[in-house]
């Protein structure tokens, strides 16, 4: 069955995972990075960033498996055979690339005894560089957010230039 928006379950898990991760990349690149591992106050932002990282991991699969069942509008067409492709790839490219994010995160974690480092047992490494892993999550972020730029170039070129109404897809109504 074709309709014209997205289902609300869809667009409201599009939403939310699009605020955290701009937040997390926001936060990661310009608080936690530059901060040193013996800042008193590291280790809660550690935790606030793992926890919101496992909250975008979930709730990017839950949109994965439930978009199957969900009615969803035909793919927006631009006149051109190449953006069209690549307004096709790059959502699902993203969901990737945010699954990855979060999955490197995870090993990094475990690879640098966080939890242990969390639960007071033992103290933080002096660099989480020390694992290859957070080379890993560092690239990510920023592959993660010139994909997202794209993205963003993309719906800002149905909406203005094309005026197709490509965003009120992705928002709620009826
Ligand atoms: C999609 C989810 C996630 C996003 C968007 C994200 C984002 C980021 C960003 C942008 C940085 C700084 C990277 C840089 O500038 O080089 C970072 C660092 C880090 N992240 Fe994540 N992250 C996510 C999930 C996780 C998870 C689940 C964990 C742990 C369980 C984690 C642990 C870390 C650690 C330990 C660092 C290193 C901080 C440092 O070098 O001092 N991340 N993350």
């Amino acid at each position: 069955m074709s309709v014209y928006r997205y289902h609300p379950v869809t667009v409201a898990l599009h939403w939310i995972v699009a605020v955290l991760m701009l937040l997390m990349l926001g936060v990661g690149t310009f608080v936690l990075e530059p901060m040193d591992n013996a800042d008193p106050d590291k280790l809660s932002m550690l935790a606030t960033h793992r926890l919101i990282g496992l909250v975008i991991l979930v709730l990017t699969v839950l949109r994965i498996v439930l978009r199957r069942f969900m009615p969803a509008p035909e793919h927006a067409k631009t006149g051109s055979a190449f953006l069209d492709k690549l307004g096709q790839a790059m959502p699902k490219l993203l969901n990737i690339f945010v699954i990855l994010m979060a999955v490197s995160g995870m090993v990094l974690g475990r690879m640098s005894g966080l939890s242990d480092a969390l639960a007071g047992t033992t103290p933080l490494p002096d660099s989480f560089f020390e694992f290859s892993p957070r080379v890993i999550h560092g690239i990510l972020a920023k592959l993660i957010m010139a994909m997202l730029a794209l993205h963003i170039l993309g719906a800002l070129y149905h909406q203005i230039m094309l005026r197709d109404g490509l965003f009120q897809r992705m928002w709620f109504g009826r």
